[in-house]
């Protein structure tokens, strides 16, 4: 059992909970991930790590409720406790072999962003971080992000906040300005990764994408999060969840994140008591 030690709602549909997890946060390091249960029967879903303090044994993770039980989850409240976090999982981001990185994060993968950022503040080569929401009420982690980057690009689909646009007009600009990033790091939506990877391609830029695939087991035996790369298929719980955007089949792992699109519907209306659509 975990206690939640703080919870900080960041946007409407995204709440911060800040887990007293001392074991699981001893070994982890960005881009790693942990499976969470709610409770005894529920379901297992992974979350990417989003901060850490080892000395204090807290674990940050961001919840955006998006289907069932991430639905649950944000009900808990300070003091509650939910009832297994498993980690740290998947292999962590590979860093120190760069030195002009550029992150790039959408919605909600915007936080997942921040250790990475973090950690490259800390060993003195900040990366350019662009972030990028529907509207401003969905930009995260500002304050830390403009703590952590040599330079923070905003954006915002609607225009409401800095500038409109999304995150690949702001990565295409920096990139004809003459940038030369050794890598993109880019986390978010799917949509927005493959765009991403389109123009990054054209640039002949490396980039890596963190793969926000279902999870069951998160120890590659149940063949739930298959992620085809390169012709190949992989794991997103243990060969990744980083991998090459150029050489994922993106129809493919899109096609694999609609499948319980409706049972997960289902699912809702009977917590919400809403019919369903
Ligand atoms: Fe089961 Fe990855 S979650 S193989």
């Amino acid at each position: 059992m975990n206690q939640i030690l703080a919870k900080n709602r960041l946007a409407p549909n995204v709440v911060e909970f800040v887990l007293d997890a001392p074991k699981t946060v001893r070994n982890a390091r960005p881009g790693q991930f942990v499976i969470v249960r709610v409770d005894e029967e529920g379901e297992r879903v992974p979350f990417t790590v989003c901060d850490m303090d080892k000395s204090a044994g807290t674990l940050t993770l961001l919840i955006q409720t998006v289907g069932y039980t991430t639905m649950k989850l944000a009900e808990l409240a300070v003091g509650d406790y939910v009832h297994d976090v498993v980690g740290p999982l998947g292999e962590p981001t590979d860093l120190d072999g760069y030195s002009d990185v550029c992150m790039v994060g959408g919605g909600i993968g915007t936080a997942v962003i921040y250790p990475q950022a973090k950690h490259l503040r800390e060993i003195g080569k900040p990366a350019d971080v662009i972030v990028g929401a529907r509207d401003k009420s969905l930009i995260m982690y500002e304050d830390r992000f403009r703590a952590a980057a040599r330079n923070l690009y905003l954006t915002t689909d609607n225009g409401s906040y800095v500038r409109q646009g999304f995150v690949t007009d702001v990565l295409k600009e920096r990139l004809d300005a003459g940038e030369r990033y050794d890598v993109v790091f880019a986390v978010g939506p799917m949509p927005m990764m493959r765009a991403v990877c389109n123009l990054t391609a054209a640039y002949r830029v490396k980039t890596i994408v963190s793969m926000n695939a279902m999870m069951v087991d998160g120890t590659g035996m149940c063949g739930c999060c298959r992620v085809k790369v390169g012709g190949e298929t992989k794991y997103a719980c243990i060969d990744g969840p980083e991998f090459d955007g150029h050489l994922i089949d993106w129809e493919d792992s899109m096609n694999r994140s609609r499948v319980y699109r409706e049972t997960e519907q289902e699912h809702i209306c009977r917590l919400t008591g809403k019919k369903e659509r």
